[in-house]
């Protein structure tokens, strides 16, 4: 059964996992987010990565001026956390405003994530200032052991990392990112309020067989990998079941075409620009447009102590096709859904 209504109305919408990039990507990306998000949290996955709270400052002048005139847009940045991170600098970086959260990426677990954590007892210092600080974790949540099957990476994290980290640190505000599996849902539902988790688009649309329909498909490739189809089921299930624990994070990773199309090509899907319209899809195939709103509007400030957003925004039944690629400040990139069509659209501000 599906939703029958043409028009839904909902507070406006956060994303609670992005990447904006930087320079001539940023320039070619940022506008998209911005239209359809009032805020969003900020990956610290740059080139080199966003380790301090000066640059993290810089890098928030460089979002704001590549956004469109009189954009109504915050950047919600984070701090990527290293083997000797501080924790007095990452504590006055939260203290001064400048940091929202800090990021785990376990050593070499995705797109430059080389100066990653080698193993989480290197931060616990860090951990602890943060969880009596109330400064949210946000965690790459994948094993980065080449023995373990990648698509078991997920669950084994779980195993090995998350389900000692929550007992050492009970008090530590963690957000399961871009989780991809039914354990990741099992772990998040069984643990208290203090852990949340995001669940992209593309994991709530695809499946792993989408990187290999009829050749192999670049575009359908991003880490988390995905899984198999009653992963996807369990993310459907949890999006759309209105428990606070999970809210929207797109995970929009956009690389340049060439960097995708390749013998060792990138992984990252790029879906800012219908990340609402696309998750509207799954909402309504699932009956569940009224929860719609908690889930991209209301879970994710809640969890963060972050006030509601004020304004609304409208989607409306009618269907559209997405283009093939996106031209935009000399980066061609191809977005999610190309070539195929969504039946919803942000209606114009
Ligand atoms: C992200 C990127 O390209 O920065 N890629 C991805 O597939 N999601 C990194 C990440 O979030 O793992
Ligand atoms: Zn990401």
């Amino acid at each position: 059964m599906t939703d029958n209504q043409d028009r839904i109305t909902i507070r406006r919408p956060d994303d609670w996992h992005v990447h904006l990039r930087d320079g001539a990507m940023l320039a070619a990306v940022a506008h998209f987010t911005a239209r359809q998000f009032a805020r969003a949290i900020v990956m610290p996955n740059l080139s080199p990565p966003v380790t301090s709270a000066a640059s993290a400052a810089a890098y928030r002048d460089r979002i704001i001026a590549a956004l469109p005139e009189g954009a109504d847009f915050t950047p919600l940045m984070t701090c990527y956390l290293t083997d000797d991170a501080d924790a007095d600098d990452i504590a006055s970086g939260h203290a001064a405003g400048i940091y929202t959260a800090a990021k785990l990426y376990p050593a070499n677990a995705t797109t430059n994530s080389a100066h990653g954590v080698t193993d989480v007892t290197h931060i616990m210092p860090v951990l602890e200032r943060m969880q009596t600080i109330g400064m949210p974790l946000l965690v790459h949540g994948e094993v980065t052991d080449g023995e373990i099957d990648i698509f078991d990476r997920e669950a084994v994290f779980i195993d090995r990392v998350l389900e000692k980290l929550i007992r050492d640190l009970p008090g530590l505000k963690i957000v399961f990112e871009h989780i991809t599996t039914e354990q990741a849902v099992q772990f998040v539902d069984s643990a208290g309020p203090n852990i949340g988790a995001t669940i992209t688009p593309h994991h709530l649309h695809i499946n792993r067989n989408a990187m290999f329909a009829g050749g192999i498909r670049p575009h359908a490739y991003c880490l988390p990998v995905a899984k198999r189809e009653r992963h996807r089921l369990a993310l459907r299930k949890a999006a759309t079941s209105g428990s606070a624990s999970y809210f929207l994070g797109t995970d929009s990773a956009p690389h340049e075409i060439a960097a995708k199309q390749s013998a060792c090509g990138c992984a990252g899907i790029f879906n800012a620009p219908y990340a609402l319209e696309s998750y509207a899809a799954v909402f309504a195939e699932e009956n569940a447009l009224a929860r719609l709103e908690g889930f991209a509007s209301e879970h994710g400030p809640d969890f963060y102590g972050l006030p509601l957003n004020e304004g609304r925004v409208t989607l409306e039944r009618i269907d559209g096709s997405i283009p093939d690629q996106i031209e935009s400040s000399g980066s061609t990139l191809v977005p999610f859904h190309a070539g195929s069509a969504l039946p919803w659209r942000l209606a114009a501000d």
